[in-house]
């Protein structure tokens, strides 16, 4: 049975859409068969492939609102063993229908669990808010990976998110755990960075992956290129940083459950 790791941060601009294109093309450098879900109806992964509108041929919404039958909107990426599942800004009006269908906090639970015995790894990428669609992603996951970025307001609003996480853990998914907090577009050169990250990791503790992402070139030119950053620089920091990523992630044995870790769970003092 496949994970399935959604990434998420109310936080619009962290580095999202960035980490779900670039860990999954790792871990499928890495041999692993991953398939990637956008439930963001900005449709920034299809973009990532330079793919528009006209090349996608279904999308999540559609599906949902139409038998829920995700298998027919797979698309390739063009990399073998990496899959992607694209939205498309004209999903609105299908968003609308998943926020109102019954039992919808368990609803893309239900459909993914088929999907689970067909890959090792099934990302999914949330939009910048913590409403009902990142709701289902947190019911359907198995892990939560959050991108911070290494910015001065890094920790605000994180509370919302570690709180809604302790409420979808209780009353829905109590294997839920946190796979990690990872520092995005780092630039240690800068004081502010170097502050910025320190804090994080004393505030979460263990919680956050020994991996950074730095702020890099070759990561914000993947929607030009239309591929994750290892498939047109290989050696770029950026490409390399998500295959160290990738590589903390799978040493790792396991996930870190929020309750175990060294401050109990405890996150009151991160900002609401
Ligand atoms: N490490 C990085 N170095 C340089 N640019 C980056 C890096 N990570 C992301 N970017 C750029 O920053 C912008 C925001 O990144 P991204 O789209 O991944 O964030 P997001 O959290 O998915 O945003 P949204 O909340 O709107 O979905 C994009 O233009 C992206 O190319
Ligand atoms: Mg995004």
């Amino acid at each position: 049975m496949g994970e399935i790791i959604a990434i998420v941060s109310q936080k619009g601009g962290v580095g999202k859409t960035t980490t779900a294109v670039n860990l999954c093309a790792s871990l499928s450098y890495l041999k692993h068969k991953v398939l990637l879900i956008d439930l963001d109806p900005q449709g920034h992964v299809a973009t990532s492939f330079g793919k528009g509108k006209y090349d996608i041929n279904g999308d999540f919404y559609s599906a949902m609102s139409n038998g829920a039958n995700l298998s027919a909107v797979i698309h390739s990426t063009g990399v073998k063993g990496y899959d992607f599942i694209p939205s498309n800004v004209e999903s609105d009006e299908d968003d609308k229908k998943l926020y109102i269908a019954p039992l919808r906090e368990k609803r893309l639970k239900h459909v993914l669990t088929k999907l689970q015995a067909e890959y090792d790894y099934i990302l999914i990428d949330c939009p910048p808010a913590l409403g009902n669609v990142t709701c289902n992603a947190l019911v359907a996951s198995t892990s939560i990976i959050v991108p911070i970025q290494c910015e001065f307001y890094a920790l605000k609003s994180l509370g919302k998110l570690l709180k809604l996480t302790r409420t979808i853990k209780k009353l829905y998914n109590p294997d839920l755990e946190y796979k990690g907090f990872l520092l995005t577009m780092v630039d240690l050169r800068n004081n502010l960075s170097k502050r910025v990250s320190n804090k994080v990791r004393y505030t979460l503790k263990g919680l956050v992956f020994d991996t950074i992402i730095p702020r890099n070139i070759r990561l914000a030119e993947v929607p030009y290129y239309g591929k994750p950053a290892m498939l047109f620089d290989k050696r770029s920091k950026g490409a390399e940083s998500y295959l160290d990523l990738a590589r903390e992630m799978l040493n790792h044995h396991g996930t870190i459950d929020s309750d175990t870790s060294s401050n109990n769970g405890n996150f009151n003092h991160v900002d609401e």
